[in-house]
């Protein structure tokens, strides 16, 4: 999989554009500059970007060099500092009780890992800290407007409740949404949306 997040991140045009993902966007009102983020899968950094350019001290982490090395040349073309790490999110020691913030757009895991790395984000968060995660659902098969094309790989709302069942949960719903983010992103998609706080 690490292969194919290289090629596609070695295109030309920005996968998923250059602008921050809607539903992050969204949740403006709740940042403040300074919080101590964690953009988990950031590829090519749009939702670090425009984290950092929201005054937050962003940390992308992500398994492509490639991704991040634009991540970091969208970093510099607006002027905001934005660190990378490349790790394996499978086998990343990952922090403790350390973000006020982590953000999963479109990072979708393998059944036999998904409740363990959604568990060690909550873990990675300070108490009263906040989780925001947009995913595809099952639904999404059908629209064929991105994400991973193999029902194994998709979240419902029942899976994240499990998953965040220590989290005190702000938000959790499945909603139809148009997408128009780059060129793998382009149309009605089927989506589950999660607002997470760490007790
Ligand atoms: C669909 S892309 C989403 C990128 C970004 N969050 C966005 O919304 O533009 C999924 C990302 O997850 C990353 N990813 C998937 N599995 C990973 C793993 N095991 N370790 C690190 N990164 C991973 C991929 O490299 C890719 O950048």
């Amino acid at each position: 999989m690490r292969e194919f997040w290289e090629q596609r991140y070695a295109e030309e045009s920005l996968a998923y554009g250059a602008e921050a993902n809607a539903f992050l966007a969204g949740q403006r009102p709740r940042l403040r500059p300074g919080m101590q983020t964690l953009a988990v899968g950031d590829g090519q950094g749009r939702n670090g970007v425009w984290l950092a350019r929201q005054g937050l001290q962003v940390l992308s982490v992500d398994y492509s060099q490639t991704g991040l090395e634009r991540a970091r040349q969208l970093a510099s073309s607006h002027g905001v500092t934005l660190d990378t790490l490349c790790v394996d999110l499978f086998t990343w020691q990952w922090p403790r009780d350390c973000y006020d913030l982590i953000v999963v757009i479109f990072v979708h895991f393998p059944p036999d890992q998904r409740q363990r790395l959604h568990q060690l984000m909550l873990q990675a968060l300070k108490p009263g800290g906040l989780l925001i995660l947009e995913g595809f659902t099952p639904e999404q098969l059908q629209y064929k407007s991105g994400g991973p094309p193999v029902r194994e790989l998709l979240y419902d709302r029942a899976m994240l409740a499990e998953d965040f069942r220590d989290a005190e949960i702000e938000l959790l719903e499945e909603t139809l949404t148009e997408l128009d983010e780059g060129p793998y992103h382009q149309g009605t998609a089927a989506v589950v949306r999660l607002l997470a706080r760490r007790r």
